[in-house]
């Protein structure tokens, strides 16, 4: 019953809602993905190039991290030109080539839109700077010193990386606020010319065909308009739940009830199109402030990301409450997204102590929930993690933070917070070529590759059932063929499991899938639900079953099937409907 390797995946089915809420999204970091043109860093024909294998892989939707025109200081988010593409990475027309040949494949494309900030070279903030008068001055957020003599900062304010995001500028002593690294001095988006330019960004790629927009740093977007201090906290770093940190309360600077506004009228400019595109938000916080952003009626953002999944430790309890939380905040037909890694955190592999079962067991937790998983390029195949010290960083990141001690960057990164996020940025592994398949034998790679790059590559995990590569297009596949995977109800369970197993049902009208994870190194016995007749597992092949008895290896997941789908959870059969 398993796909013969090599085979297209099955058409669509035919979905009831609108196709984002269904999608499975493959987050391709640009710079590290392919090297199309020959200069060591990854580019759009880079990407174009390796379409048939991301098709063949079975996901649906490609996010790409920002290519738009940059100084690369902070490798894409600090922009010059928000509707060109940079050299770099390739030109307008090999855009407009990937997205024909992301549709022609039945595909969707999603791009990184950074509305919070520009470049400190975007020839706005160039004449921003330029004088206290110049038309653009507004366009930024500046303000007066404290003092007298125009020194001492505006007020309190800490950036999101613990800094003081005020910057000042000599030429016309005043102060600029940027909410990330100073080189990204912030948008003024109470300058109704600002909002007005940055929704054309927005209006001018879904123009263009673009399928959705990844929405970087949304939290910060609007600020308090008092300049009034944060209150101060006692907490010394912030999480993915809680934003508090470096010892204050970013009442002032993060969540403002005016970028929930703006979700509500992205959501209108972007529902206006047709056939349906989506947005989804960087934003961090509780899951009552993620749940805001989306709105009481889904009237907001389409999705947001939901960052403790990347902090929440390998057991069966503690993705039981994760999920348990997910199901809360997000109830059909709202959708929580699932993300293991990204460009910024450390990768999944990581804490998974670089176990393949565990990774394949996370694999099919990710692709079998509710929700929109979002796939870290390489994660398919277990890119891991090489410690690169911070002196060797290119990442601006690890430029500011180059004084930390190496014991305390690694306690961080065990605590998810990356010093130095080329860690995590590696070049794609293709083959067991010189530089991996990711440029060409003569042309040295941007970031150093992964050592184990030689076994861990697609290539040979392509000719191998057993890899993870092969898992994760069984359980794509799998997914998109059984309604009950890709759009059913969930209904988390525990009767008569292990404590060690974490299991759940996805029904849809005619079918159930019932899964249960082994999240221990212990062997355990589950009994299969009455009815089932198929069964797919993460180690070895699928195969018919009738219920009864069935022992887990450690760490094994499986999925039953039964075609009989039994009363619906209660919580999806009363939803009322929302947008
Ligand atoms: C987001 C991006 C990160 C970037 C930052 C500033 O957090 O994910 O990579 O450095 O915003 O744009």
């Amino acid at each position: 019953m398993d796909e013969p390797a090599g085979t297209a995946p099955p058409p669509l089915p035919a979905l009831r809602g609108p196709w984002w809420r269904d999608t499975t999204v493959y987050h391709v970091y640009p710079r590290s993905f392919a090297d199309g043109n020959g200069d060591g860093v990854g580019d759009l024909p880079g990407v174009i190039a390796h379409l048939d294998y991301l098709e063949h892989l079975g996901v649906e939707t490609l996010w790409l991290s920002p290519f738009f025109r940059s100084p690369q200081a902070d490798f894409g988010y600090d922009i010059t030109d928000h509707t060109d593409v940079d050299p770099s990475h390739g030109s307008l027309a090999d855009f407009v080539h990937l997205i024909d040949e992301v549709h022609r494949r039945g595909m969707k494309l999603v791009l990184d839109t950074v509305l919070n900030h520009t470049s400190i070279e975007h020839p706005w903030f160039t004449a921003s700077r330029s004088g206290r008068d110049d038309p653009k001055r507004d366009w930024y957020i500046w303000r007066d010193g404290q003092r007298a003599d125009g020194r001492g900062r505006p007020n309190n304010w800490r950036n999101m990386l613990g800094g003081r995001g005020w910057h000042h500028d000599a030429g016309t002593d005043q102060w600029y606020w940027a909410s990330f690294l100073p080189f990204q001095p912030d948008l003024n988006w109470r300058n109704p010319d600002v909002k007005a330019a940055m929704l054309g960004v927005v209006r001018h790629w879904l123009d263009l065909g673009v399928d959705g927009l990844r929405l970087d740093v949304f939290n910060a977007i609007f600020k308090d308009a008092s300049f009034a201090d944060n209150p101060r906290s006692l907490r010394p770093l912030p999480t993915g739940s809680n934003p508090e940190g470096f010892f204050q309360r970013p009442l002032h600077t993060l969540d403002h009830r005016d970028t929930f506004a703006l979700a509500r009228e992205l959501r209108g400019i972007v529902d206006a199109y047709d056939p349906p595109r989506f947005v989804v938000g960087e934003v961090m916080g509780a899951s009552g402030v993620l749940r805001e952003y989306v709105g009481a009626a889904g009237e907001g953002l389409h999705l947001v990301f939901m960052f403790d999944t990347m902090g929440t430790r390998f057991s069966a309890d503690g993705f039981r409450r994760l999920l348990a939380d997910a199901e809360s905040a997000f109830p059909a037909p709202l959708q929580p997204t699932w993300v293991f890694s990204n460009h910024d955190r450390p990768r999944a592999m990581l804490r998974l102590g670089d176990d393949p079962r565990k990774a394949k067991l996370l694999a099919m937790l990710q692709l079998t929930v509710r929700g929109v998983p979002f796939i870290y390029y390489g994660e398919e195949i277990g890119l891991s993690h090489v410690e690169i010290p911070a002196e060797l960083g290119l990442d601006p990141i690890a430029a500011r933070f180059r004084w930390v001690p190496r014991w305390l960057a690694r306690r961080l990164r065990g605590r998810g917070i990356l010093l130095n996020r080329d860690e995590c940025r590696l070049p794609m592994p293709w083959t067991a070529a010189k530089h991996a398949g990711f440029s060409r034998d003569d042309v040295v790679p941007w970031l150093p590759l992964d050592p184990r790059s030689g076994t861990i590559n697609v290539a040979a995990q392509d000719a191998d059932p057993a890899s993870l590569l092969a898992t994760y297009r069984r359980l794509l596949r799998l997914r998109r063929a059984h309604p009950a995977l890709h759009r059913g109800a969930m209904e988390l369970s525990s009767t008569g499991q292990s404590a060690a197993v974490l299991a759940y049902r996805r029904v849809d009208d005619s079918e159930s899938a019932h899964v249960m994870l082994n999240m221990s190194d212990a062997t355990v016995d589950v009994e299969l639900p009455v009815g089932v007749h198929a069964l797919h597992s993460t180690i070895g092949p699928c195969v018919e079953v009738t219920t009864g008895r069935r022992r887990l290896a450690p760490y094994e997941g499986i999925i039953s099937l039964s075609t009989d789908a039994g009363p619906r959870p209660a919580a999806a059969a009363g939803t009322r409907p929302l947008r």
